[in-house]
Order: C-alpha cells, then sequence, then structure tokens
C-alpha cells in the first residue's frame, strides 16, 4: 500500500521547518489546504459552525497552532480560544460547538503548568457559555502529562473530553480508565509517527484494537465519540451501541471538516449525532501535512494543483 511508504515520509515532513516554509509560501498551496481548514480568521471559523448546524452537524473547534516555542505564542494561542468561545456565547453558537486544544500550543513542552493553566482558563470559558473543551493527544511521549492535565481539570470540570489512540499499545488500560460516568472519551487510531516500542505499525493491528477500544468505551458509562471516517468502525460502533442498550444521544459520531462530508450528513439522517472537528487559522501547516499522509489520494490532488497551472 502507497500510504505504507508516503505516510512516514510526510510525517516526518510534517516537523521541518524548511518545507513548512516552502510549502505555506505557495500560493498554490491554499486551495488545498482550504478543503481541510475552514480559514484563517475567527469569522471563518463561525461560519463553519454555523454552515455545519443548517445541516445537523456539530463542531469542535480547532485553532491552528502547535509546537510553539515561546511562552508568549502560547498565552496568544490560550486568547484565540478565549475569544473564539466569546464569540460562540455572543452569537448563540455555543451549543452546538465544543472546542478542540492540543496542549502543545499552550506551552506544554516549556512548562507543563503553564499548559494547565491556559486550559483551565479556556475550561471555565467554555462552561461559563455552555461549551466543553476536548483535549487533543499528540504524539506518544506527551500522554502521560496530556492525560495528567486532564484529571487536575476534571476535578472542577469534569465535562473535559479526552482522546485516546488505538494504535498505542497502551490504550486499553487508559480506556478502561476513562470509561466511566461523565467521561467523555474522543476514540481515533492515531495520527503521528510513532515507533514500534509503543504502538502497532500495521493498520489490520490498529483497527483490531480500535474495536477492541471501543467495546471497552461503549459498554461503560463514559460519552463514547467516534472519531473515525472508517465505514467499518462506524457501523461496529452502531451495532455495539445497539448491543449495549445505548440511547441515541449517549454517544456520537466525529469526522474531520471536509472529509467523507457525504457519509456525515447520512449519520445525521439515520437520526445519529454528529460533530465536525474544525480546523481554523493560519498555522494549519503540520494538520494538513498529517492529512496528506493518511491518504496519497490527497496528496496527488495536492501535487496536482502545481502542475495544472
Ligand atoms: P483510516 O485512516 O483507516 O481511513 C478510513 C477511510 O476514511 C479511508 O479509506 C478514507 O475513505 C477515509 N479517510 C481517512 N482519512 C482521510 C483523509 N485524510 N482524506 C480523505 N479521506 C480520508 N489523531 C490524533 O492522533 N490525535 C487527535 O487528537 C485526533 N483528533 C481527531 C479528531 C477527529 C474528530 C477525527 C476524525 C480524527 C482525529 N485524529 C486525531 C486523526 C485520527 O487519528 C486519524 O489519523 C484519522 O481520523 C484517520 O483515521 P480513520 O479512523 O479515519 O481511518
Amino acid at each position: 500500500e502507497v500510504s505504507l511508504v508516503l505516510g512516514p515520509i510526510l510525517l516526518s515532513a510534517a516537523r521541518s521547518q524548511t518545507l513548512r516554509r516552502l510549502v505555506s509560501a505557495s500560493p498554490l498551496t491554499r486551495p488545498v489546504v482550504d478543503r481541510f481548514v475552514a480559514g484563517e480568521t475567527l469569522p471563518d471559523a463561525l461560519g463553519a459552525v454555523r454552515e455545519g448546524a443548517a445541516d445537523g452537524i456539530d463542531a469542535t473547534l480547532d485553532f491552528l497552532g502547535e509546537d510553539i516555542t515561546s511562552e508568549a505564542e502560547a498565552l496568544a494561542n490560550r486568547d484565540a480560544y478565549l475569544r473564539l468561545l466569546e464569540a460562540l456565547g455572543t452569537e448563540g453558537l455555543a451549543a452546538r460547538a465544543d472546542v478542540s486544544v492540543k496542549l502543545s500550543a499552550f506551552g506544554q513542552s516549556l512548562r507543563e503548568d503553564l499548559a494547565l493553566e491556559g486550559a483551565r482558563r479556556v475550561a471555565e470559558a467554555a462552561r461559563a457559555v455552555g461549551s466543553t473543551l476536548t483535549l487533543d493527544m499528540e504524539d506518544h511521549t506527551t500522554v502521560d502529562s496530556t492525560l495528567g492535565i486532564l484529571g487536575e481539570l476534571r476535578k472542577d470540570h469534569p465535562e473535559t473530553g479526552a482522546v485516546l489512540q488505538s494504535y498505542l499499545f497502551r490504550t486499553e488500560d487508559d480506556a478502561k480508565a476513562l470509561a466511566h460516568e461523565g467521561s467523555r472519551v474522543r476514540l481515533v487510531k492515531g495520527a503521528y509517527k510513532e515507533p514500534a516500542e509503543v504502538a502497532f505499525q500495521h493498520k489490520s493491528e490498529v483497527d483490531r484494537n480500535y474495536v477492541r477500544l471501543l467495546k471497552i468505551l461503549m459498554a461503560g458509562g463514559g460519552y463514547p465519540m467516534i472519531g473515525s471516517h472508517d465505514p467499518r468502525m462506524i457501523e461496529i460502533a452502531k451495532t455495539l451501541a445497539t448491543r449495549n442498550g445505548r440511547t441515541i444521544d449517549s454517544y456520537e459520531f466525529q469526522m474531520l471538516y471536509g472529509i467523507r462530508t457525504e457519509a456525515q450528513h447520512k449519520l445525521v439522517n439515520e437520526g445519529h449525532r454528529v460533530r465536525a472537528y474544525v480546523p481554523y487559522g493560519g498555522d494549519w501547516y503540520g494538520y494538513f501535512m498529517r492529512r496528506l499522509a493518511e491518504r496519497p489520494a490527497n496528496l496527488v490532488f495536492f501535487l496536482r494543483s502545481f502542475t495544472t497551472r
């Protein structure tokens, strides 16, 4: 499979500063980026929430900014979320929108307490307007820290959501620990380049583990959020929901903005709760490269945009 060769190369490219500058500066990149990113500004993000809501699709918003290197950038990212939440409140959109935060964007690698305090402010602001916060999960070196911060936040804000990745060996234990009442958990396959010491390397193993984790979460008392475009995982999730006697509002499906939109509509029509992950902002490079790595067809689409002008 092409993605097995290209995926790791693209994931390395996602961390290259030189490529970041080259790709970001090219005007030809824009149309392709627009497929995956709602826009650069706050009004763009609000527009995407409104559009989704009109089709019965909720949102979780991600202000793009990761791997920052200074405290000032961490605070600027936090403030972007505070402005976003205020606007969601003012515009009457907060009930339809969760916010997703990458703790790396809040300074996790500089000072853990900085990231915790930033996330706490966002959790408070979210509650004040009737929205919620979900902590994205990044590469495996950050999982302990992120789950630690989650635990701290949940003391005052138990509605704070977590993300678990089925490619990691450790996740079965994490899923058991988080499958309790009131616990919101988004289950994904995982989007980073991880070593064989900590993660399954073959798609079939990652998929099998996804099902195993789904069983744990669906049988538990929490609120599973099925973060996948994979039709097989979606069907299995529906079956497990029925088998566990779950009501249709006790779990939800989540997909990325711009990906398999028709499948999102189909789920809505079937009566399921669906949420799109909506990224916006100027720092889209890392996010964009991970999406290319997941699917070579997207890369072909991207490269073609350079040759057809
Ligand atoms: P898989 O990659 O097996 O794809 C199944 C099918 O879905 C493909 O055959 C194709 O049809 C379609 N598809 C998948 N990716 C596509 C793409 N890029 N373009 C077009 N079609 C595509 N990861 C992480 O590590 N931490 C996180 O916090 C999150 N958060 C998150 C939130 C939400 C809402 C989603 C949906 C995903 C994430 N992810 C994530 C990303 C996740 O880990 C994973 O990389 C992608 O979702 C792709 O895996 P799938 O489960 O979709 O299946």
